[in-house]
Formats: C-alpha cells, structure tokens, sequence
C-alpha cells in the first residue's frame, strides 16, 4: 500500500451525516485533526498490513493448526520464567535508578577518611538513608532472581525443543542475553568497591588478561589498567548505569517482538 492521500473521501462530510453527541463529535473531530497532520489512518493500515503477513508466513502450532481445544500447555508454571526475567528487570532497573541519587563511582577517599567514596555511600544506604537497606535488597535479590530464571529459562527452551526452526535466531539472541545478563551482576558486584568487589575486578582482570592476542587490549578497555583501581570502578559503573541498560533493554524487545510474532513453541 503507498502512503499516498486520496482527497476522494471527504471525512468531514461523512462524519455531518451521523447522528452523534456533542462529546462523540469532539472525540472524532480531534481524532480527525490529528489523522490530518500525522496520518494515523495511513500508518495503522500499514501496521496491519505488515502484522498480517508476517503472521500468515509463520507456520502455526499443531493445536493452532487442528484447532484444538486442549491449550492447557500455555499454562504449563515452566513457560512463565521469560517474564519472571522481565519483571525481575525491571524491579531492577526501578530500584537502581533510585540507588543511583545516593551512589557515587569513586575510588578516592574524602580527607581524613580511609574508605573509599564509593564504599562509604554503600555504607550510608546500608545505615542512614530511609528505607535503604531495603532498597538495597532488592536490587541485590532481583539480580539473583533474574540470573537463575533466565537460565532456568533457557533450559525451559531446551528441553521443551523450542529453540528449532523457525526461533534459532531467538536462541542466538538469548544467548547473547544470558550473557550480557551475567555482565550486569559482575559490573554492579564491583561497585561497592569492599573486599569482595575487588578481589572480583582482580580475578576478571586476570580471565581478560589471559585471553590471547587481545588480552592486554581487552583488559585496558575494560578494567582501565592492569591492575584494579579507580579507572575500573568508573567503567564498571559506566557499563552498569549507561551501556547495559540501554542494550539489554533493546534486545529484550527484540526478543519478546519476535514472540510475538512467532507464537510460543509448542512442547515436542
Ligand atoms: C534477559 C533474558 C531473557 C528474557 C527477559 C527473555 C524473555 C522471554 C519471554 C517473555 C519469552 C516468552 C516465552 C516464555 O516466557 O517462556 C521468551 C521466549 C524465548 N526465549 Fe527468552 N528471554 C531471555 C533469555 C533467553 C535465553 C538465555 C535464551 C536461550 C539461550 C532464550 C531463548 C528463547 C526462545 C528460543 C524463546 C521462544 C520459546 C518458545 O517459543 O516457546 N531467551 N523469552
């Protein structure tokens, strides 16, 4: 279909015709108005459009396909781990935007203090802030959730066969999730920078310099250096807060987006 405008059908005229109230009237007149300058109309049937052939190429699942009325699978307690993901991520993304007033990336300590900025903080939410120990919790609690139903997930797809033709490619996504899922808890399990956030940054510092031909590189990129400081600290926490959010977000979508159009597998 183009996007070419046809002056034939005048909406104005049509919409004098009907007998309607003063509120219907103004609900369309705007609907109209707005239709006018950005082409509603036009979009949605083009959305429609393209959402029915999409759906019309994708082969249905055998109950679809022989209508029958045995859905009970859709049920099946296993089936809901992807969105236990989703709401653990965003119970995450809630909690850490607010951790994030009270945060601070720094490796230094203030004068005459001996821990470090970023410790103290931790400490503060911990001790002083209203309700922070709490907040704490469950950003720490959802990021445990979070990994063990996304892998619980990806299991759930292996063994019910759903990662087979037509969804390889939401398989290979998922792995990429899994993935960037497990570099979201290590960046955010550096960032108290206490014993354990350390000694952490050492050992990935180690695994990346390691790695042959790039390891140097890769431990510069991510680490800051070779050995951890406070140019790890302020990566970490530039992964944490700015990159991974934004690209683990988009790849959810896509991913959910490609459910949705596909359908959920049936178990083989
Ligand atoms: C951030 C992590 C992830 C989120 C939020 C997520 C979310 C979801 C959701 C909501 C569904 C719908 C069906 C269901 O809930 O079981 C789904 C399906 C699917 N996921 Fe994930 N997922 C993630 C990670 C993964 C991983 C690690 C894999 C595999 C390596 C994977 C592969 C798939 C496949 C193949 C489907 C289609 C399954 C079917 O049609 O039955 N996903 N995902």
């Amino acid at each position: 279909m183009s996007l070419e405008r046809t002056e034939e059908f005048d909406r104005g005229d049509w919409l004098e015709d009907k007998e309607l109230s003063r509120v219907e009237r103004g609900y369309l007149l705007t609907l109209m108005w707005l239709d006018k300058r950005l082409r509603l109309v036009d979009y949605l049937e083009l959305l429609e459009d393209a959402y029915y052939k999409t759906n019309l190429q994708m082969p249905k699942s055998h109950t679809e396909q022989y209508n029958l009325d045995n859905k009970f699978w859709y049920w099946y307690p296993l089936y809901s781990l992807g969105s236990l993901s989703i709401i653990a991520y965003v119970l995450l993304a809630i909690s850490g935007a607010l951790l994030g007033f009270y945060y601070s990336p720094s490796a230094t300590s203030a004068a005459g203090a001996d821990a470090t900025i970023a410790y103290n903080q931790i400490v503060f939410i911990q001790t002083d802030l209203n309700f922070g120990f709490m907040l704490r919790s469950i950003h720490r609690w959802a990021a445990q959730f979070m990994v063990a139903a996304v892998f619980l997930h990806m299991i759930r797809v292996y063994f019910t066969g759903a990662y087979k033709e037509p969804r390889e490619l939401n398989w290979i996504l998922g792995v990429v999730l899994i993935l960037l899922t497990l570099l979201f808890g290590y960046s955010g399990y550096v960032l108290p920078w206490n014993q354990l956030a350390f000694w952490a940054a050492q050992i990935g510092l180690e695994m990346a310099l390691s790695v042959p031909l790039i390891g140097e590189w890769a431990a510069q990129l991510l680490f800051g250096g070779f050995s951890p400081g406070a140019p790890t600290l302020m990566r970490m926490y530039i992964l944490h807060v700015f990159v991974l959010p934004f690209v683990v977000t988009s790849l959810i979508a896509i991913h959910v987006g490609i459910v949705w159009m596909q359908g959920i597998a049936e178990p083989h």
